[in-house]
């Protein structure tokens, strides 16, 4: 297969772990003979201070090109705490998702036996834990009006979602689900918001056309409490955007490290890959952040292509790396923690 991939490093470890999926990929389409074309464009941060811009006009037309793009990260810390900033790398990212139609992110969370002590969970909580987070992503308050009213001492933010919307979000839920273990539960607030109850009654209108699947709706409040208690209660979450991002950022951690989850982003023409983590600026440059989430989400990326025995090798060698030790600071607790770079071609070379 001759894949085109779009490659957005961004900022702070994105340059390096991103690296190292490069070399996983390349070892990969060595095996199995593809072929894999990769093209470089500006994100974040760096894109700023380049052209002034988180996500130029070229860098659009280099992912719209593309068969995939695979995402580094986004953000540097001199935006942070300056509320005036008129070009934020975040900004970069929801244009990014906006312009590409990514509408549905998923983001699974899973345990790896040889870490499951590892977790700030009890290992009889989360034993068995497999779920995924389908979050939508081009919607709700992320991209609803706001200002300022009152002189400025009156701020809004709104939260609108259309029904069309939530059905494409819950259609992707409701296959997933059936190719898994036909459990959806559907995560919202409609003991308040009016946007909850148009889930719910979208949700609840296409059960008919999924018998099969066994539909659970939740209050995200209840949601976020029993995501700790037992994790492996839950299958597939679908939700909205906000929801979505607080409650997988809470899942994330439920692994063991923030550096092992991968996510992709899709829609109806395009996709993007990319690790759940930030930018994590003060590791940047420093060849010691975890590469495997990057890794792992080229994975997923590979069995998007219909490429699974490609993307369960790459799992596998994920697998074999975490149980020989072959890790880096994060998970190293006292043992030898390995170069993020050292990582990635031990990956490489045992594929
Ligand atoms: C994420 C991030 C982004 C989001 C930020 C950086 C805008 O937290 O991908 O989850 O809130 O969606
Ligand atoms: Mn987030």
């Amino acid at each position: 297969m001759k894949l085109n991939i779009a490659l957005l490093a961004g900022d702070g470890i994105g340059p390096e772990v991103i690296d190292q999926a490069v070399k996983v990929s390349n070892a990969i389409a060595k095996k199995y003979n593809h072929e894999i074309n990769w093209t470089p464009a500006l994100t974040g941060a760096a894109a700023i201070d380049a052209v002034g811009e988180p996500y130029p006009d070229e860098t659009h037309e280099v992912c719209k090109a593309a068969d995939a793009v695979l995402f580094g990260a986004i953000g540097h810390p001199r935006f942070d705490n300056d509320p005036s900033a008129k070009v934020r790398p975040e900004q970069g990212l929801l244009k990014m998702r906006q312009k590409l139609g990514l509408f549905a992110n998923v983001r699974p969370t899973f345990t790896f036996p040889s870490l499951i002590d590892k977790s700030p969970l009890k290992r009889e909580r989360i034993e068995g834990t497999d779920l995924v987070i389908l979050r939508e992503l081009t919607g709700g308050v992320y991209f609803g009006e706001r200002g300022r009213k009152d002189d400025g001492n009156t701020a809004f933010d709104t939260m609108t979602y259309t029904r069309h919307e939530i059905q494409r979000l819950a259609k992707k839920g409701f296959e997933l689900a059936m190719t898994r273990s036909k459990k959806l539960c559907c995560v919202d607030k409609a003991n308040v918001l009016e946007s909850s109850r148009l889930w719910r009654e979208t949700v609840q209108a296409m059960e008919k056309d999924y018998p099969e699947v066994e539909v659970s709706y939740e209050f995200v409040d209840a949601v976020a409490m029993r995501l700790v208690q037992w994790p492996s209660s839950y299958d597939v979450i679908i939700t909205e955007n906000l929801f979505g991002d607080i409650l997988t950022d809470e899942a994330s951690v439920i692994s063991g490290s923030m550096g092992l989850m991968p996510s992709a982003s899709v829609g109806e023409e395009a996709s993007l890959y990319e690790p759940i983590h930030g930018s994590y600026p003060q590791a940047a440059g420093k060849d010691i952040a975890n590469p495997l989430a990057t890794v792992l989400s080229a994975a997923i990326m590979f069995e998007d292509f219909g490429l699974t025995e490609e993307a369960q090798e790459i799992r596998n060698v994920v697998n074999k790396s975490l149980a020989e030790g072959i890790v880096t600071e994060d998970l190293a607790e006292g043992g030898k923690a390995y170069k993020t770079s050292e990582v990635g071609d031990w990956l490489a070379s045992n594929i």
